[in-house]
């Protein structure tokens, strides 16, 4: 995306990535893309096939004490909504337009190192087809995911991370099923937190709330559709099923490096922050630090003004801590708390009833869902 926005305004980079092409293109990861996510790829060119096979939602529903309640985004948001489309989709996307233009990317380099951080002209080093590679830059973006090596490139003591674990963790399916309910379902249950959401008009996206020490092999499909059932189940509604075409537990975390800069290496998406799953900012919070920082390199470029670089951090940083605070809001109040009492259970009810029957908590959730515009 940062490469694609900076081709845009003619200024060059080059990609590296660790994996193969298949490995990216076919990763299962996130699924939800806010307005201005979705906006924003129309506005750089690799929006054609979003518009066709995205499915639009216009809300979310919310389930607890047996009964469903919906959340209208539209309504609440002046006319914004969110988009189901796969992360996968959107590399596909991307990587075709990145090709589009012939400039570089590399898949499977391996043994990349960066060094000299503390200059104006960073390097790396790869390894690439049994060359070794040096890139003298201008700018590092490290986009490299929370394992990634860039954040690590930055000496000792400069960074300061913040961070929280939780208790528990989401098992994911992926299913040959026809999606049980027009629009995502989030269901607090006393045996665990689910997740009704989709990929397509066959394929079902599901999730359970487990340990985070949970063994997948004790998870046969039959125990999982079960389960499923105990928890989305309601009255007159039947859980669609079909094969598992994918399985996987995902802990839940939040994490925050700040500054997300060190001189001319700047972190962005996953590098600097982790937010847990519940309410979907991952991807968006990514692309929101691309499209900050891009516009920063370009100011660079086209009049030598460093000011929005120097910013940067400041700037993405109120919109990462806004997200870390709704998706923490999202998963406290859904998930069952380990080593909580029938106090902690009430207070979620009542949190729950509160922003399902109150106008102004509704729209205060559903504006943070859809993206605030300005943070
Ligand atoms: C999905 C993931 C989320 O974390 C969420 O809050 C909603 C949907 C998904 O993968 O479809």
């Amino acid at each position: 995306m940062l490469a694609q926005l900076l081709h845009l305004k003619g200024i060059d980079s080059v990609v590296l990535e660790d994996r193969s092409r298949e490995y990216v293109e076919h990763r299962i990861r996130a699924g939800v893309l806010e307005q201005g996510t979705v906006d924003l790829l129309h506005e750089i060119g690799v929006g054609e096939r979003l518009g066709r096979e995205g499915l639009v939602h216009d809300g979310i529903e919310i389930q607890f004490a047996g009964e469903r309640h919906r959340i209208d985004f539209a309504s609440l948001t002046g006319g914004r909504r969110i988009t189901v489309y796969g992360q996968q989709e959107v590399v596909k996307d991307l990587i075709a337009a990145r090709l589009k233009t012939g400039r570089p990317l590399h898949f499977e380099v391996d043994d990349v190192e960066i060094s000299e951080v503390d200059s104006d002209f960073p390097l790396i080093r790869f390894g690439h087809d049994d060359d070794e590679i040096e890139l003298r830059c201008d700018f590092i973006a490290g986009c490299d995911g929370f394992h990634g090596v860039c954040r690590d490139s930055i000496p000792a003591g400069v960074l300061t991370a913040f961070e929280r674990e939780y208790p528990f963790a989401w098992l994911g399916i992926l299913a040959a099923a026809a999606p049980s309910n027009e629009e995502l379902i989030y269901a607090h249950h006393e045996r665990g937190f689910a997740l009704h959401s989709m990929r397509s008009p066959e394929v079902t996206r599901l999730y359970l709330q487990v340990r985070p020490d949970e063994n997948l092999d004790e998870w046969p499909d039959d125990r999982i559709w079960e389960e499923l059932r105990l928890r989305l189940g309601l009255e007159g509604w039947t859980l669609n099923t079909g094969e598992v075409l994918e399985k996987g537990i995902t802990g839940m975390r939040s994490f925050v490096v700040e500054p997300m800069q060190h001189w001319r290496l700047f972190l962005a998406g996953d590098a600097a922050h982790i937010v847990p799953a519940t309410g979907a900012k991952g991807l968006n919070l990514a692309v929101a630090d691309v499209r900050l920082l891009a516009a920063a390199i370009a100011a660079w470029y086209r009049d030598g003004d460093g000011s929005l670089l120097e910013r940067y951090s400041a700037d993405a940083l109120r919109r990462v801590w806004r997200a870390q605070h709704f998706s923490w809001f999202m998963t406290s109040m859904l998930h069952r708390l380990e080593g909580g009492d029938e106090f902690d259970s009430r207070l979620q009810l009542a949190q729950l009833a509160y922003v399902c029957s109150s106008e102004k908590a509704a729209a205060s959730l559903a504006e943070n869902y859809v993206g605030l515009e300005h943070v």
